[in-house]
């Protein structure tokens, strides 16, 4: 296994450095610990959010054609790979898998579904890398060989970055890939306004509780004080960016210590912790085609509320 952990100096220097700005922010990647990916995993099971299992129904019904698309004796690498319920669907589909890595920030919840992934499909090779995928990180060996790489990015995690970020990543994705290999790629479309905002801010509290994990986290691993009942969750939809705008607001005038360090929040005063931007087909397509991708192929759901891309390394490389 590759191991390239973010250490908590680095989480450390990242919440000050956030927290020390106007407006104040916290980078999404660090809702991800332990907790907050179990936390994840209830969103994903919530009827408000309609993102999973619309992408799951997307991939059960068109597996077969997909998979078609994807090829055989495939090293299928994930980014960000979760619990890996959308991929086993995929594995089950490709003909003679070669390799698997998931790639995932989350250690423990990566190990733990490498395991489970190697015990139901002992032919294939499970080869999980702890990395954060925004930054360079090394490709691992399949002992067998292998055709060609694929690229599995699903769950809209896509959306949580900046355009500029987003370019980025389909960047450095542009350079792992071989020309002629595909980039499967899952984007929650734009729609009603209401639906996205209850999705992001459901009934049960469950989605508030996984954003004020984070304050949690700061707590115990950077001797932080943060009443986590002195804040709340917020969501805001910004119609110009096509986001959703997450935020921990601070419900008073408070000082939270950070170690040594002392920060001051305002009464209503943000914390913003991420961005969740949706998509148009086409505006996505327009966004991969610099970095030489081409639009081959995409599914969506009756509702048009997601899709599935597969997009095409071509010769237009930047
Ligand atoms: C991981 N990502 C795609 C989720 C989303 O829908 O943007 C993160 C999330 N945050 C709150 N709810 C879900």
């Amino acid at each position: 296994m590759i191991e390239q952990t973010l250490s908590t100096e680095a989480f450390r220097r990242d919440v000050l450095t956030g927290l020390g700005q106007t407006p104040k922010m916290l980078p999404c990647k660090y809702l991800y610990d332990e907790a907050g990916s179990e936390l994840f995993d209830q969103i994903c099971d919530l009827d408000e959010y309609y993102l999973t299992r619309t992408e799951l129904a997307i991939m059960q019904e068109h597996a077969g054609s997909i998979a078609q698309q994807i090829d055989r004796d495939v090293m299928l690498v994930e980014y960000g790979s979760g619990s890996s319920v959308k991929t086993q669907i995929l594995l089950d589909a490709l003909v003679d898998p070669v390799a698997y890595v998931p790639v995932d920030i989350s250690e423990e919840h990566l190990l733990r579904t490498a395991e489970r992934l190697r015990s139901q499909y002992p032919k294939m090779e499970v080869l999980p890398v702890v990395a954060d995928f925004t930054q360079p990180f090394a490709l691992p060996q399949p002992a067998s060989p292998y055709s060609h790489v694929a690229l599995y990015f699903p769950g809209s995690t896509i959306g949580n970055f900046t355009q500029d970020q987003a370019s980025h990543i389909l960047r450095s994705m542009s350079r792992l890939l071989q020309r002629g290999s595909g980039l499967l790629i899952g984007i929650d479309l734009q729609k009603d306004v209401g639906a996205i905002l209850r999705a992001y801010d459901d009934g049960q509290g469950v989605t508030a509780r996984f954003s004020l994990n984070l304050l949690n986290r700061i707590n115990q691993e950077l001797e932080a004080d943060f009443d986590l009942s002195r804040f709340e969750h917020s969501a805001v939809y910004n119609d110009r960016q096509h986001r959703v705008e997450i935020s921990i607001v601070s419900r008073r005038d408070q000082v939270v210590t950070i170690g040594a360090e002392e920060i001051s929040f305002a009464r209503e005063e943000p914390i913003l912790t991420e961005y969740s931007h949706k998509y148009t087909v086409d505006g996505f397509a327009r966004l991969a085609e610099p970095h030489g991708f081409q639009m081959h192929r995409y599914w969506t759901d009756d509702a048009q509320q997601f899709a599935l891309l597969h997009l095409v390394l071509g010769e237009e490389m930047q």
